[in-house]
């Protein structure tokens, strides 16, 4: 029998969540009203899609197609940039997380300054597989991840810095994090993948690349939680393939203290509360007793 988790609010990454499962970035975060609707529909948090320095029209479409147990997507961050922050505004006091990139520290910090006074928490979008100059361009260098962090968490709120896979050793880019001063590590972010039509000759996606997520990146995302969980000593979130209560506690047993979900958010927006009817119990386990009880 599945093992059940005790129920009641969490404090992860340095943030109050009503429960263990968050909304990713990107999926269903792209206005106010939408956020307020995962958090009503049962999410103990929600990040929103991420924020840039400059207003982004995204890549040309097509942007997303459904590949076998999964979705690839390559958006290109579109995005209203410092205008997003007004849709924040009816969303003070909850558990909200804004996920911003930047293209270098510097803007990272800017962009930080637009919402530090307004957000539970800033992640760090160090991972995108498909933006030019942004996301995995500056998260695949360890260095850059520290700068990226340390520049961040200067304003004085809680950093999630989130992962890419798309490197030979993620515990490097984890251990960064951890340095330049980070509450929280996010893993995974989508994996580098293209689909070509025979019938067109061509890429499918008009970026040509994307990223996959969704049921075919879960084991993936659990051995990354895994290793980083040998590595490193502040608090992960495990993000990849989530659509299932047993996934949730399996994420866990790697070694993640929350969950965020995304793609299966798209196909059901009543997920979560899904989840947390199989999840919970009040005479269930502490999330502690089964945080990384994989590696005893
Ligand atoms: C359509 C789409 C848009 C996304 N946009 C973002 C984004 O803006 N920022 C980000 O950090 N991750 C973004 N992601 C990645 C997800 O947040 C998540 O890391 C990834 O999809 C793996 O989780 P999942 O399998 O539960 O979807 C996006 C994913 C999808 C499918």
């Amino acid at each position: 029998m599945l093992p059940k988790l005790r129920n009641g609010t969490v404090h992860i990454g340095r943030v109050d969540l009503a429960n263990h499962l968050i909304l990713a970035a990107g999926i269903l975060g792209t206005t106010g009203a939408s956020l307020a609707r995962m958090l009503e529909n049962g999410a103990g948090g929600v990040v929103t899609k991420s924020i840039g320095p400059y207003p982004n029209a995204g890549h040309p479409g097509p942007c997303l197609v459904e590949v076998e147990a999964g979705v690839l997507n390559a958006m290109g961050l579109p995005n209203p940039s410092q205008e997003f922050v007004d849709e924040l505004a009816p969303l003070s006091g909850k558990p909200v997380i804004a996920s911003i990139y930047g293209g270098s520290p510097a803007e990272f910090r800017t962009v930080a300054g637009w919402f530090a006074d307004r957000v539970a928490a800033l992640e760090l979008n160090v991972s995108c597989p498909h933006a030019a100059g942004y996301g995995a361009a500056l998260g695949s260098d360890p260095r850059m991840v520290e700068e990226c962090t340390r520049a961040v968490c200067s304003l004085g709120v809680p950093v999630w810095v989130k992962l890419t896979p798309n490197v030979t050793d993620i515990t490097a880019c984890g251990q960064a994090a951890e340095r330049g001063g980070a509450a929280a590590i996010v893993a995974i972010n989508t994996l580098k993948a293209m689909r070509i039509s025979p019938e067109l000759r061509r890429p499918v996606l008009g970026n040509r690349f994307g990223g996959l997520s969704g049921r075919a990146i879960f084991p993936i995302a659990v051995r990354c939680v895994y290793d980083l969980y040998e590595s490193c000593s502040i608090p992960i979130i495990g993000c990849g393939g989530i659509s299932s209560a047993r996934d949730v506690l399996e994420m866990m047993m790697a070694g993640a203290a929350a969950v965020e979900i995304g793609t299966a958010v798209k196909d059901d927006p009543g997920i979560f509360a899904k989840i947390a009817a199989e999840l919970y119990s009040p005479d269930g386990a502490f999330a502690n007793d089964l945080v990384g009880c994989a590696h005893e």
